[in-house]
């Protein structure tokens, strides 16, 4: 029976362009599970946008001398842009800047103020008596009080990842200027955190799926007790708050850019022309996973829980798998230090399937690991090429020219063959397993073991040899191979899209890899195949030289 299954990706800030840490931290993982639902045959909704409020987008935009409407409007052209060409196929990447999204947060708003859960409090904020302004969280710097690192931000530490008070931090300071802010009062609306602690707890205590490192932090806070969060801002550019006398402040961008989720199914909805249909996707009982890096876990484990658990009627959170970081050459990344690799570069240089394979295979799913040229190179043409490219076009290739552009006619079949088929089909059950556990490592190297095994099979039968004293038997083994490879293209599928759509044709398959299912699928002798190019290019050495000097300058 098809299933139905959510997945939220996190929604990138529209204020620079894309890197692989953030590709390797979420929207990798998300597609590969989305194609790995959708090629089940399940029904799968995913949905992300840009993130256009917040000070991230008003400090890049006070930077450049432009609007904030101008840098997001450009990112999330970028954006939609490297999607389509690494292959990140999401039903809908919208923006947090519709109208849609705006009455949606302002929904949400006004039903958790009528239920109880926000109320108005006056707070004293940090106010820079020389730029005149109240400062949004991120305008304010000094030390994080929890860790005592320097530079943590006024919303958030980035070195020990928790949540912030600007109020909180030690020595803060003027993040444009430098002053040192002074205390004002304004009126603002908070979120009853605290009035959630218990059910929170109870249904954290259940979630024994959550990966160690998402349960640990979540009940961490939880143990620390939670605080009730301002939800509005002192701010020109974000959603209006929906209340008399708030019309110069917005809702904090935290509270409404989770609600995207919501506002992005409902838009998906209207836009299929079927205005109810995302609500299946949020009902009780519902599969929902969300794909975020690890500095966002509390907001996707805790309060959007929380704002969910006030709402009521949608599902909360099933999984959240979020990953750990990706590090450039042994370094953390650092987007205003230029310590990245940035994605749209990537993309104008290379192929998209080699980026998959080498994030995927090296995905930071329980620990930090480490993206470095060297690794990129080597990975590419010792595995994909070695491995999966040669054992495909070796095979392809001389079937095409010594069988006449088809499938050949298998004899019959030794133990050795069927021992090798059977082993392919338990490699594809096992890889699906893991995927359904989004353990995507793992994952893609069971695939590769059986490309492995494959390549073993053939240097023994060397029907390239034997196909000179007996073309029966040659037959019968490349038959085998190309079955083989016909798995392989279904196991690879979620990770490599690209390539196993080639393969897919050059086998002679029409249409889409994705309409054949995951499962061992016929190959009829006889079937015509289509003229096959190599899969993956080997990559010169030189590249590494080249584009590690790229990064940090
Ligand atoms: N824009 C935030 C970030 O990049 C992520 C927001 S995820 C969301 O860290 F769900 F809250 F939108
Ligand atoms: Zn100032």
């Amino acid at each position: 029976m098809s299933e139905r299954i959510f997945i939220g990706v996190a929604w990138p800030y529209a204020n620079g362009s894309l890197h692989l840490g953030q590709i390797a931290g979420c929207y990798l993982p998300a597609d590969i599970f989305a194609r790995y639902h959708r090629i089940r045959g399940n029904e799968v909704l995913m949905v992300s946008g840009s993130d256009q409020h917040g000070t991230p987008i008003t400090l890049k935009a006070e930077q450049e001398g432009k609007t904030p409407a101008e840098i997001a409007d450009f990112y999330q052209a970028e954006f939609l842009d490297c999607w389509q060409q690494l292959g990140i196929t999401f039903d809908l990447f919208t923006t947090t800047g519709t109208g849609n999204h705006a009455g949606v947060a302002q929904d949400i708003f006004l039903r958790l103020l009528e239920k109880g859960y926000l109320y108005k409090d006056t707070v004293s904020q940090l106010y820079c008596p020389k730029c005149r302004r109240f400062l949004p969280d991120r305008y304010v710097e000094g030390t994080c009080p929890s860790c005592n690192s320097p530079g943590a931000r006024g919303d958030q530490c980035d070195a020990c990842g928790k949540p912030l008070n600007p109020t909180e931090l030690i020595d803060p300071h003027c993040r444009i200027c430098g002053t040192t802010p002074v205390s004002k009062d304004s009126e603002h609306f908070f979120l009853k955190l605290s009035g959630f602690q218990d059910r929170l707890e109870k249904w954290v205590e259940k979630q024994g799926q959550w990966r160690p490192n998402v349960y640990g932090l979540t009940t961490r806070y939880l143990k620390e007790g939670l605080k009730d969060r301002a939800i509005t801002r002192d701010i020109k550019w974000g959603v209006p708050v929906p209340v008399e006398g708030f019309e110069n402040k917005r809702l904090y961008v935290w509270f409404e850019a989770v609600i995207g989720y919501l506002s992005a199914s409902k838009e998906w909805a209207k836009l299929q022309g079927k205005p109810e249909k995302w609500r299946p996707f949020w009902q009780d009982g519902i599969k929902s996973y969300y794909f975020i890096g690890k500095d966002n876990i509390p907001f996707h484990t805790l309060i959007w829980p929380a704002m969910l658990m006030g709402y009521e009627g949608l599902a909360l959170p099933h999984d959240v798998p979020a990953n750990e970081f990706l590090t450039i050459e042994g370094r953390k990344i650092s987007t205003s230090k230029n310590w990245a690799v940035w994605l749209p570069d990537y993309l104008s240089r290379y192929d998209p399937d080699p980026l998959r394979y080498l994030l995927s295979i090296n995905m930071p799913e329980t620990r930090d690991t480490d993206f470095s040229w060297r690794e990129f190179v080597r990975r590419n043409n010792d595995e994909l090429v070695a491995t999966y490219g040669n054992l495909v076009n070796r095979v392809l290739t001389f079937v095409y020219r010594n069988f006449n552009g088809c499938v050949p006619e298998p004899g019959e079949l030794s133990d050795i063959d069927k021992s090798l088929i059977k082993n392919t089909d338990s490699f594809l059950e096992q890889t699906g397993e893991l995927l359904s556990r989004c353990s995507f490592k793992q994952a893609i190297m069971t695939a590769m073991s059986a490309a492995r095994e494959a390549n073993r099979y053939l240097d023994e039968k060397e029907p390239w040899k034997v196909i000179k004293e007996d073309r029966q038997a040659a037959a019968t083994s490349l038959y085998v191979a190309l079955s083989v490879i016909s798995q392989l293209k279904t196991m690879f599928y979620p990770f490599l899209p690209f390539s196993s759509q080639k393969v897919h044709e050059y086998l002679g398959y029409e249409g889409k890899v994705e309409e054949y299912g995951w499962q061992p699928q016929p190959l009829p002798p006889g079937q015509k195949l289509r003229e096959p190019q190599p899969l993956f290019s080997k990559l010169d050495d030189s590249i590494i030289d080249e584009e590690t000097k790229r990064i940090g300058t």
